[in-house]
């Protein structure tokens, strides 16, 4: 059967990464490896330029079809004064809500070629390998009420909801330990079950979903905060993290500085399996946005973008070897020296993006 793949390169450089994705389908594709169809569609700036939505009706119907939506990124200051509902980041929101995406995966990965690179020691981040896992779609950022009041005395009170349920919470967890079950069987779980009656709940789901249908893998809790300090004390101590929407974005985000390059990190965000085919719906985007101070000028590192793709070939197509390969042909090219600018120190010869692109194929 035939693979589907909906390709939204978005805005910026976007279209140049994407580029470079295309290519290693057509190679993988010719030799017979995968057997991808591929669409295309607008997203983002480019699509309100076409159709003045940030995603048409027709690419959203591809999306819901499509296995997997890869996804380049969106914005750029020419649609700045555009309106708020049709704004570029819209189109991604449209598809996160759409597709029911509420498990986010950043993985941290160091490369030795890059250990140098990070705000942290060489031996506290060389060969780190772990993987966040964020609740994308309920917690504070979605809770109600969510306002801002005026009162009678004149003061203001802004209001924003905590807000998990049950079963919110059992569904990210079997996320977590289903990929922990794959990796280094250890989830860490993150809260503030000391101050935050939602962190009480979320504590006690993770246990029981541990303890009755994930005995094999090792489950610890740590407070949020704490974990912050653990991440950039000795990250190399933990495997998967689960946590929440709001500890999850400030989590990955530290995570995300311990290995270099904005360029340099991949994500994936999965939907609830479907109940007939058992299939989840899937958006995978690098972590970056358009970058349009480089855009047009063939020099974005278009590792992401790939990284991207690699994590694609694993949880939605369980191309589980094919993906180790790409990511060791992006290790190898590395470890020979190529950089594209935002990863290359001074004295480094620099590549395009095509260069980087082929280089990777050609390992
Ligand atoms: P950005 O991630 O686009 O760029 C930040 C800095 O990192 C820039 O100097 C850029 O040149 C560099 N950079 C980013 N990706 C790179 C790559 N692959 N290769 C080399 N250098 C890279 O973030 P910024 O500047 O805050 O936002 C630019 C636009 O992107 C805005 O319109 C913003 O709204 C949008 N954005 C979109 C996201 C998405 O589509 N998911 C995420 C973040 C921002
Ligand atoms: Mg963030």
């Amino acid at each position: 059967a035939t693979n589907t793949l909906l390709l939204l390169p978005g805005d910026g450089i976007g279209p140049e990464i994407m580029a470079e994705v295309k290519e290693i389908i057509a190679l993988l594709n010719g030799r017979g490896l995968t057997d991808f169809a591929t669409d295309e569609g607008l997203v983002g700036g480019s699509a309100y330029d076409a159709h003045g939505a940030a995603i048409s009706e027709a690419d959203m119907a591809k999306a819901l079809s499509a296995d997997a939506v890869l996804f380049g990124a969106v914005g750029g200051p020419k649609w700045d004064g555009v309106p708020y509902d049709v704004r570029p980041e819209a189109g991604l929101l449209r598809l996160r809500k759409d597709l029911g995406l509420f498990a986010n995966l950043r993985p941290a990965i160091c490369y030795p070629a890059l250990a140098d690179a990070s705000s942290l020691k060489r031996e506290v981040v060389e060969g780190l390998d772990i993987l966040i896992v964020r609740e994308l779609t309920g917690g504070v950022y979605f809770g109600e009420p969510k306002e801002i009041v005026t009162l009678e005395n004149g003061q203001k009170r802004a209001v924003d909801t905590q807000l998990y349920t049950t079963s919110e919470i059992e569904r990210i967890a079997r996320v977590a330990f289903d990929l922990a079950r794959a990796r280094g069987r250890k989830v860490a779980s993150a809260e503030k079950r000391n101050v935050m009656k939602s962190g009480v709940l979320w504590n006690q789901v993770v246990t029981k979903i541990g303890k009755e249908e994930y005995a094999d893998v090792a489950l610890e809790h740590v407070l949020a905060d704490n974990c912050a300090m653990q991440l950039v004390r000795w990250p190399k101590q933990y495997d998967v993290i689960v946590c929440d929407n709001l500890f999850g974005d400030i989590l990955s985000d530290v995570a995300a500085m311990l290995t270099g390059s904005l360029g340099m990190l991949p994500s994936a965000s999965l939907g609830a399996p479907d109940a007939a085919t058992g299939k989840r719906k899937a958006l995978y985007e690098p972590v970056h946005g358009s970058a349009p101070d480089i855009a047009g000028k063939g020099i974005a590192n278009p590792i992401a973008m790939i990284a991207s793709f690699a994590m694609a070939l694993r949880y939605s197509f369980g191309l589980i070897d094919l993906s180790d390969k790409l990511d060791a042909a992006i290790a190898a090219v590395l470890g020979k020296g190529l950089r594209t600018r935002d990863i290359g120190k001074d004295g480094d010869t620099l590549v395009s993006t095509k260069e980087m692109g082929a280089a990777i194929r050609e390992e």
